[in-house]
C-alpha cells in the first residue's frame, strides 16, 4: 500500500520510470522532494539511487531487515536493503551468482552502502554457531580494512583510499560460507604527503589516540601526532571521531577475524616503523671527492627503527644514504644526495604500507576463505573510490578516475547499450535511445596500442631520456584531434585561449567531468621501483612479518547497481544543491536509463528458462509440454491472459514491459508452488504412510504368525505330554494287570509241575521201587566224587603254580573233601620242583649249598653271626695263593687238597694281643702261617683237632682245642679271631667229617676253658660297647682268665 502510494504520489514518485513528464527539472525536484522527505533511495527500475544524508536514519533497525525480507521488489518501498535482498533470493532461489556494482562520487556514500548490503545479507541469511562466525569475520573485516586504508579527505572524512571487491560466498543453501577480499591500488603517497585539511590513513591516528601507554613504549612511539613528520606534525583529530575508540574496535575486529596477539603485536610494529621512517632526517656533507653524500642526521630514530626490526642501523643506514649501481660487472657503491635519500626513504615507506596492506588482505582471506571442494555460489560487492576531481590531480587521481570511468562504461554497456542492441537483434519494435557512451574516453586510455597507459608504459620501458615531458609530447601528438584530450599544446593549436590549463599537464574529458592531471611523477610512479637497496636491507630484517612482504569482474555475474549521489560539497546534512546533483544524474546517464527502461521491458529471459520457470501455471505446460519453447511460453501467458502490450515475443526470449507483471507472474508461480508443493508434500506423506502402513502390517502378520505357531506349539507339546503320561499310565496299569496274570499263571504251572513231578516220581517210585538195588546210592557217590576230583585235578593240571622253588603258593582245596589231598599234592609238587632245581645245579654250586646247609644246622639261631654270614658265598680262597707268587712256598703245601686258605688273627696266650696268620685248611691239615715269611708256622693234623668254641655273638672269635696228644700245638689251643668264622668252621666241620667221618665238636658258649702250656685259662665272652663291632678284644685277667669283649 506504502510502495503503491509512494509510487501515485506525483510529487515524489518512488520509481523514477513513473515519472510524468519526463524532464531534468522533474527527474531532479523528484529527487529533491524524496530527499526532503528523507526518503533517500529511489528506483529507476531495478537500479537503485542513494543520496547521501549525511546523517543517521532510522531505516536500518532490524524491523526494517524483517520488512524487506522476501519482499518482492517492486511492492516496497525503495530501500537498497531490496535490492539486497533481491539479489540474494536470485542468488539462492535461481542459482544465479551476483555481483553489486556501487558508483559514485567521493563521499557519494558507497562504502557505507557496501555495509549495508553486507550487514542485510548477513542478517537475513540463516543462524547457526559456524555461520554466525562465518558472518561476524565477514563484517569485522571492514573496521579493520577501513582503519589501514580510509582516511580523511577534503571530500570525506571516511574516504576509501584503495579499491575493494569483497566475494561472498554461499553453499546451496544460502548459508555464507566465507570469502575472498581483493584490493586495488591502494593510494600509497598519502603515507608520506598529504594535503593540509586532510590525514594520512586513520591507523596511525588510532594506534597514538588509542595505544596504551606500555604498546606505545614497547613501539617507540610519542602519543603526541605533531612529533611524526609522515603526519604533517600537526594534530587532527576529527570532530565525531574518536580515534581512541576505532582502535579498540579495531583491536576487536582483528581477534574476531583469528589474528593472533603476535600477528597483531607484528602488524603494528611495521606501521609503528612506517610512521618513524618519516622522521628519519637526513643531512647533507660532502666527500673528499668533492661529491655530495647524505648522512643521518639523528641517529636515535634510526636505532629506534632498528630495534624494532631486528635491523643492523649501520646497514639501514648505508641502504638509505647510498645506492649500488651496477655497470656491466661491476657493482659500484655511489653515495646519495639528501633529496634523493630523502625520496629513498620515502619509497621504503610507501613500500613497506602498501606490502603491508596487501598482506593483512590476504590475511583476512586466509580466515575467511572457504575450504575448497564445496560448491558454492558468489554474491561480489564492488566499492572502489569515487571520482575525484582536485585542484592538483596527480597519477593516483589518472588511475583512480580510469576506474571509475570503466565501471560506468560496464553500467552503460548493461543497461543501455547491450539491452537496446538485444530489442533490436530479438526483432522487437524499438525506437532508439541516444545516450552518451563513454566508450571512446576508456578506449583513450586503455587502448592496448596507442591509450594513455601503454604509453606511459612504453615511456617508462624506452631507452634513452625519459621523462615526463617526453611522455607528454608523445600524448599531445597521439591525441592531437582527440575529442575528450586536451593540454596546452592541443589548445595551442586549435587557437583555444585557457588560462586554466597549466602546462606540464593534461586534460581528459571523463564521463563525470573535465579534470586536469599534471604529468610529474607519472613516470616514477608508473615505475613504482624501490631501490634494491633499501628492499634487500628490509630481507636482512629479522622481524618476520616486514621480512615476508619483501620476498621477491566476472561477466557471467549478475549485476545489481546501486548509484551514490552526493547532494552537497560540504558533508551538510539534508543540504541539497541541485546543480551539483545535476551534474551527477548527467554525467550517470540517469535520463538515458529511465527512457530506455521506460520504452523498454523490465525482464527478459530465454523461452526456455521462462517455460521452466512458470510451466506450472498453466495445466496446458504442467508438466510437461511437447512442443516448442517459444510455443510453451506462449500457450502459457495466453492462458493467464496479460495485456498483449505488457509483453513482446522476442526471437529467442520473451519480454515483459513492466516489473508489475513479472511480479504478478512471480507472485502466482508462488502461489502455485505452495499448491504444488502440498501436492508433492500429500502425495509424498501418503506415500510414506502408506508404505510404512504395509510394513507394519507386514511385520503385523509376521509377528502374529510366529506369535500363533509359538503359541500352536507350545499347546502341542503340553497335549503331547499329557498323551505321554496318560499313555504311560493306561499302559502301566494293562502291564501290571498282564504281569499278575502271568505270574499267577506261572505260580500255577509251577504248583502244578510239582504235584505232577511229586506224582509221577511216585508213580515211577512204586513202579520201579522192585527194581532198585541197595547200594545204589553209593555208587552215585562215588560217581560223584570221581567227577568231582577229576575236575579238580585237571583243573590243577591246567593252572599250576609257577615252578621258582621260592615260589610257595598253592591254590586252595575247592571242597573240603579234598583238603588234605590238595596239602599232600602241594608238598609233593614243592619236593619235585626241588629236586629239579636241584638236578640243575653244578657240583660246585652243589658243594656250596650244602657248605651253606651245613652251615645252618650248625648255626641256626645259636649265633649271631650266622644270619649276616648268609649273604655272603663260601669262596674258600680269599687269599690268591695261585696268582701271588709271593705264597708259592704255602701253594705247595696245598697242593690240590686246599679247602680254604684265609687271614686270621692269632690272639697271644699270654697278653691277649692279635697278630695277624695265614689260615690254609687241607682234605689233612690246618696250616697257621706268617704272613710276611709266607711259611708255615703251625702244621695241624685235622686228627689233632678236639673242638671248636665260638660265643653267641657276631664277632669272628674262635679257640681251637686241640687234643691233648696233638704234637703241632705244642703251645695248648688257638685263640683264633676269623672274619669268616661261619664258613671257617662249616668247612673244618666238613673236613672232618670227610677225614674222620666223625662230626665237629662245636661248642656255643659264653664261657669255656682253653687249655694253654702255661695251664688252663678260663675265657669269658663279655659283651661290651668298647669292643668294635666285629673284632672282638681279648683281655687278660690275671695268669688263668681272659675276658672276650664283644660287641
Ligand atoms: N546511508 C547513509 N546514511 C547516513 N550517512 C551516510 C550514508 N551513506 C554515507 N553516509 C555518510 O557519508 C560519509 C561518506 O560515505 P562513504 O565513506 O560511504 O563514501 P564513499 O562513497 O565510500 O567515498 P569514497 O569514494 O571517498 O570512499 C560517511 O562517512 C557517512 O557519514
Ligand atoms: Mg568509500
Amino acid at each position: 500500500m506504502e510502495a503503491t502510494n509512494a509510487q501515485l504520489d506525483a510529487a515524489a514518485v518512488g520509481d523514477l520510470v513513473l515519472l510524468d513528464p519526463l524532464t531534468e527539472e522533474s527527474l531532479l525536484q523528484t529527487l529533491q522532494e524524496r530527499f526532503r522527505r528523507s526518503h533517500i533511495y529511489t528506483y529507476i527500475g531495478d537500479v537503485v539511487i542513494s543520496v547521501n544524508p549525511y546523517r543517521p536514519l532510522p531505516i536500518y533497525t532490524p524491523e526494517k531487515v524483517q520488512e524487506y525480507r522476501n519482499c518482492n521488489f517492486f511492492a516496497v518501498t525503495p530501500h537498497i536493503y531490496a535490492i539486497a535482498d533481491d539479489a540474494y533470493r536470485s542468488l539462492r532461489d535461481r542459482d544465479r551468482d551476483q555481483c553489486i556494482l556501487i558508483t559514485g562520487e567521493s563521499g557519494a556514500g558507497k562504502t557505507e552502502a557496501s555495509k549495508l548490503v553486507m550487514s542485510y545479507v548477513a542478517a537475513v541469511c540463516s543462524k547457526g554457531e559456524e555461520v554466525d562466525k562465518v558472518k561476524e569475520q565477514l563484517l569485522q573485516s571492514n573496521p579493520v580494512l577501513e582503519a589501514f586504508g580510509n582516511a580523511k579527505t577534503v571530500r570525506n572524512d571516511n574516504s576509501s583510499r584503495f579499491g575493494k571487491y569483497m566475494d561472498v560466498e554461499f553453499d546451496f543453501k544460502g548459508e555464507p560460507l566465507g570469502g575472498v577480499i581483493s584490493n586495488y591500488l591502494l593510494e600509497k603517497s598519502r603515507i608520506v604527503r598529504h594535503v593540509k585539511g586532510e590525514r594520512n590513513f586513520h591507523i596511525f591516528y588510532q594506534l597514538l589516540a588509542g595505544g596504551s601507554v606500555q604498546l606505545l613504549q614497547q613501539l617507540k612511539l610519542r602519543q603526541d601526532c605533531r612529533h611524526y613528520g609522515y603526519l604533517n606534525r600537526e594534530s587532527s583529530g576529527l570532530p565525531g571521531v574518536d580515534d581512541a575508540a576505532n582502535f579498540r574496535a579495531m583491536q576487536d575486529a582483528m581477534r574476531v577475524i583469528g589474528f593472533s596477539p603476535a600477528e597483531v603485536t607484528a602488524l603494528l610494529e611495521v606501521t609503528a616503523v612506517v610512521l618513524k621512517l618519516g622522521n628519519v632526517q637526513l643531512s647533507s656533507s660532502h666527500r673528499a671527492s668533492g661529491m655530495e653524500a647524505c648522512s643521518i642526521a639523528e641517529p636515535q630514530e634510526l636505532q629506534e627503527i632498528c630495534d624494532l626490526i631486528g635491523l643492523d642501523p649501520g646497514t639501514l643506514e648505508r641502504a638509505l644514504c647510498s645506492r649500488t649501481v651496477k655497470a656491466r660487472d661491476e657493482t659500484v657503491l655511489t653515495t646519495l644526495s639528501v633529496p634523493q635519500g630523502y625520496y629513498g626513504r620515502d619509497a621504503l615507506a610507501k613500500n613497506i604500507y602498501s606490502r603491508l596492506f596487501d598482506w593483512l588482505v590476504n590475511r583476512i582471506n586466509t580466515s575467511i576463505q572457504v575450504k575448497p571442494g564445496k560448491q558454492r555460489k558468489v554474491m561480489g560487492v564492488l566499492d572502489i573510490y569515487g571520482f575525484e576531481i582536485f585542484q592538483d590531480n596527480g597519477f593516483e587521481q589518472f588511475i583512480i578516475n580510469y576506474c571509475n570511468e570503466k565501471l560506468q562504461q560496464i553500467f552503460i554497456l548493461m543497461t543501455l547499450k547491450e539491452q537496446q542492441e538485444e530489442y533490436v537483434r530479438e526483432g522487437i519494435r524499438w525506437t532508439p535511445v541516444e545516450f552518451f557512451d563513454n566508450s571512446i574516453i576508456c578506449d583513450l586510455i586503455e587502448n592496448s596500442k596507442c591509450g594513455v597507459l601503454a604509453m606511459l608504459d612504453e615511456e617508462c620501458l624506452r631507452p634513452g631520456v625519459v621523462n615526463e615531458d617526453t611522455f607528454l609530447a608523445k600524448l599531445d601528438q597521439l591525441f592531437a584531434g582527440h575529442k575528450h584530450y586536451e593540454s596546452k599544446e592541443t589548445q595551442s593549436a586549435r587557437r583555444v585561449m585557457d588560462a586554466s590549463l597549466p602546462p606540464r599537464c593534461f586534460r581528459i574529458h571523463h564521463y563525470a567531468g573535465k579534470v586536469t592531471y599534471n604529468v610529474t611523477g607519472f613516470i616514477e610512479k608508473n615505475n613504482d621501483l624501490l631501490f634494491r637497496d633499501l628492499s634487500q636491507a628490509m630481507w636482512a630484517a629479522r622481524h618476520a612479518l616486514l621480512r615476508s612482504l619483501f620476498p621477491e569482474g566476472d561477466p557471467q555475474k549478475n549485476p545489481n547497481y546501486i548509484r551514490c549521489i552526493k547532494p552537497n560539497e560540504t558533508k551538510a546534512a539534508m543540504l541539497f544543491t541541485p546543480e551539483l546533483v545535476l551534474a551527477q544524474v548527467r554525467y550517470l546517464g540517469l535520463m538515458e536509463n529511465v527512457r530506455v527502461r521506460r520504452a523498454g521491458y523490465a525482464f527478459r529471459q530465454l523461452y526456455g528458462p521462462f517455460l521452466e520457470r512458470y510451466k506450472m501455471l498453466s495445466p496446458r505446460t504442467w508438466p510437461r509440454w511437447a512442443g516448442s519453447e517459444r510455443q510453451g511460453a506462449e500457450v502459457l501467458l495466453a492462458e493467464l491472459a496479460f495485456p498483449p502490450e505488457e509483453l513482446a515475443f522476442g526471437h529467442t526470449k520473451i519480454f515483459i514491459c513492466s516489473p508489475c507483471t513479472l511480479f504478478d507472474l512471480e507472485r502466482r508461480r508462488q502461489e502455485r508452488v505452495a499448491e504444488l508443493a502440498t501436492l508433492i508434500q500429500k502425495i509424498f506423506r501418503g506415500w510414506r504412510c502408506r508404505t510404512r502402513y504395509q510394513l507394519m502390517r507386514k511385520s503385523q502378520i509376521i509377528i502374529s504368525a510366529w506369535f500363533r505357531g509359538h503359541m500352536q506349539k507350545n499347546k502341542y507339546k503340553r497335549l503331547k505330554r499329557s498323551a505321554l503320561t496318560l499313555q504311560a499310565y493306561a499302559r502301566g496299569w494293562q502291564s501290571r494287570r498282564l504281569l499278575r496274570e502271568l505270574k499267577l499263571q506261572s505260580r500255577r504251572r509251577a504248583a502244578a509241575a510239582t504235584i505232577a513231578a511229586y506224582w509221577r516220581g511216585y508213580q515211577v517210585r512204586r513202579t520201579y521201587r522192585r527194581y532198585f538195588r541197595s547200594e545204589a546210592s553209593t555208587r552215585l557217590a562215588n560217581f560223584i566224587y570221581r567227577q568231582l576230583v577229576q575236575k579238580f585235578l585237571l583243573g590243577l593240571g591246567r593252572n599250576l603254580p609257577p615252578l621258582s622253588v621260592m615260589d610257595r603258593t598253592w591254590p586252595p582245596a575247592p571242597y573240603k573233601f579234598l583238603a588234605d589231598a590238595n596239602q599232600e599234592l602241594r608238598s609233593i609238587f614243592y619236593r619235585w620242583k626241588c629236586k629239579r632245581y636241584r638236578e640243575q645245579l653244578t657240583p660246585q654250586r652243589r658243594a656250596l649249598l650244602r657248605a651253606k646247609l651245613c652251615a645252618s644246622e650248625l648255626f641256626k639261631d645259636k649265633k649271631t653271626l650266622y644270619s649276616k654270614s648268609l649273604q655272603e658265598p663260601f669262596r674258600g680262597e680269599y687269599l690268591g695263593l695261585t696268582q701271588n707268587p709271593k705264597y708259592q712256598k704255602l701253594h705247595a703245601v696245598a697242593k690240590d687238597k686246599l679247602v680254604m686258605a684265609d687271614t686270621v688273627r692269632k690272639v697271644n696266650r699270654a697278653s691277649g694281643k692279635t697278630v695277624p696268620r695265614l689260615l690254609l685248611l687241607t682234605t689233612e691239615h690246618l696250616v697257621l702261617a706268617d704272613p710276611k715269611a709266607a711259611q708255615p708256622k703251625t702244621v695241624l693234623s685235622l686228627s689233632d683237632i678236639h673242638s671248636v668254641s665260638v660265643t653267641r655273638f657276631s664277632d669272628g672269635f674262635l679257640a681251637l682245642h686241640l687234643k691233648e696228644t696233638s704234637t703241632g700245638g705244642a703251645k695248648g689251643d688257638f685263640l683264633l679271631i676269623s672274619d669268616h668264622l661261619i664258613e671257617l668252621v662249616t668247612r673244618l666241620h666238613q673236613t672232618l667229617m670227610d677225614a674222620t667221618a666223625q662230626a665237629l665238636s662245636l661248642h656255643i658258649t659264653d664261657q669255656f676253658s682253653t687249655r694253654f702250656q702255661k695251664g688252663n685259662v678260663a675265657v669269658t665272652v663279655v659283651e661290651s660297647a668298647k669292643a668294635g663291632s666285629d673284632v672282638p678284644v681279648c683281655k687278660k685277667r690275671g695268669s688263668h682268665k681272659m675276658e672276650v669283649l664283644v660287641h
